[in-house]
């Protein structure tokens, strides 16, 4: 697999085209909580990319067909007609940006490194491996091959798909929304960082699944309770200063900062949920015990550990690959007795998507 294949690689006879992309989820540090009609953010976000929580998509496409745009998909090699509605809405909504779509018809085959009862939201990977094998099969299509705007355009389009998901094609760290202050930030796709800390690209995120069900409010109806929501104008300012705060810390390796940036982070994430109208709470019992464990193990080790959540009750537990077996001994010992079925994934900062051969 390479890093930034040529989309020149990719196989083709006819108007027949396949391809195969492998993507990450990701996880914010600063969150996007709050968005604008057409999938714009209400303030900026950045998120370390992972690696072993990711989506396997391949794409054979005939492109040639009159007609409409048509989609067989299956899930692991078995057909699973029941997403296909959801992928052609997709799909569709794509085709302003990918015109060969309207007369296509899409062999669409997919599976998670994760299974779906495993907590971790899959509409980033999915998303933006779709949108990786749909770019990559337009610029076969129109000879194209500036991987930059390759990438740009798998950001755009995975965006409106799930928008965090733009976030997912690049390595390492990614930042998504237009921020003050920061050169070619935008809303409509996601940059990479450029310049981080080499410690931060071996970071560990050790996922504790202290509950792997659907959650009680989707991730859509809580960014649509921040309209209205009488602390979004704060928030929103709060989420530019700490994007400003944590560039500079992921380039100058401030391990304290982020400690405190990222906690804040979370809690505030969810300090929003719980003050929305209706309030709401995702956070378990195990989620307060883990974050409690957590805090008292930082004061005693010294080792900078932090947690942070996404819309859920599972903690991320971030870490520096060097205390790896201390951070793995304490999970075993003190935190996974809360997580469902003593699941755990040890995952970690990832070098973004890769083709599959
Ligand atoms: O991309 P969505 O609509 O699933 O929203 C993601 C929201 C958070 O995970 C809570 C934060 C983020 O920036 O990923």
């Amino acid at each position: 697999m390479e890093k930034y294949p040529s989309p020149k690689a990719t196989g083709m006879s006819g108007n027949n085209y396949t391809t195969a992309w492998q993507s990450p989820s990701n996880i914010a540090l600063v969150k996007y909580w709050g968005k604008y009609p057409g999938q714009f953010p209400a303030n900026p976000s950045i998120s370390f990319t992972l690696d072993k929580s990711h989506t396997r998509t391949s794409v054979e496409a005939d492109v040639e067909r009159s007609g409409s745009l048509k989609v067989e998909f299956s899930y692991d090699g078995k057909p699973a007609p029941a997403f296909e509605d959801r992928i052609v809405k997709t799909l569709r909504n794509w085709e302003a940006h990918f015109p060969f779509l309207a007369n296509s018809r899409l062999r669409i085959n997919t599976v998670n490194s994760f299974p779906h009862s495993a907590g971790i939201a899959s509409s980033a990977s999915a998303m933006s491996a779709l949108a990786l094998c749909i770019g990559d099969i337009e610029a076969r299509i129109n000879g194209d091959s500036d991987e930059n705007a390759f990438r740009k355009k798998a950001s755009f389009i995975a965006r409106l798909g799930s928008g965090s998901a733009a976030r997912s094609v690049y390595p390492y760290a990614a930042l998504w929304g237009a921020s003050p202050g920061i050169p070619l930030s935008s809303d409509e796709y996601a940059i990479p960082l450029e310049g981080i800390a080499p410690v931060f690209k071996t970071f560990r995120d050790s996922i504790l699944i202290v509950d792997p069900q659907k959650k009680e409010v989707s991730s859509s109806e809580g960014h649509a309770l921040m309209e209205g929501h009488p602390f979004a104008p704060a928030r929103f300012q709060q989420a530019e200063e700490h994007c400003l705060d944590l560039l500079d810390i992921l380039k100058n390796e401030k391990l304290s900062d982020l400690v405190s940036l990222v906690e804040k982070e979370a809690l505030t994430l969810h300090a929003l949920m719980m003050s929305s109208s209706p309030g709401y709470l995702l956070m378990k019992g195990g989620t307060i015990e883990i974050i409690q464990r957590i805090r008292q193990f930082r004061e005693q080790s010294g080792i900078p550990t932090c947690f942070t959540l996404d819309a859920g009750p599972n903690v991320h537990l971030l870490y520096p690959e060097k205390d790896e077996s201390d951070v793995r001994m304490f999970i075993e010992q003190e935190l996974q007795s809360f997580c469902k079925e003593a699941k755990v994934i040890h995952d970690r900062v990832g070098s973004g998507p890769s083709r599959i051969k």
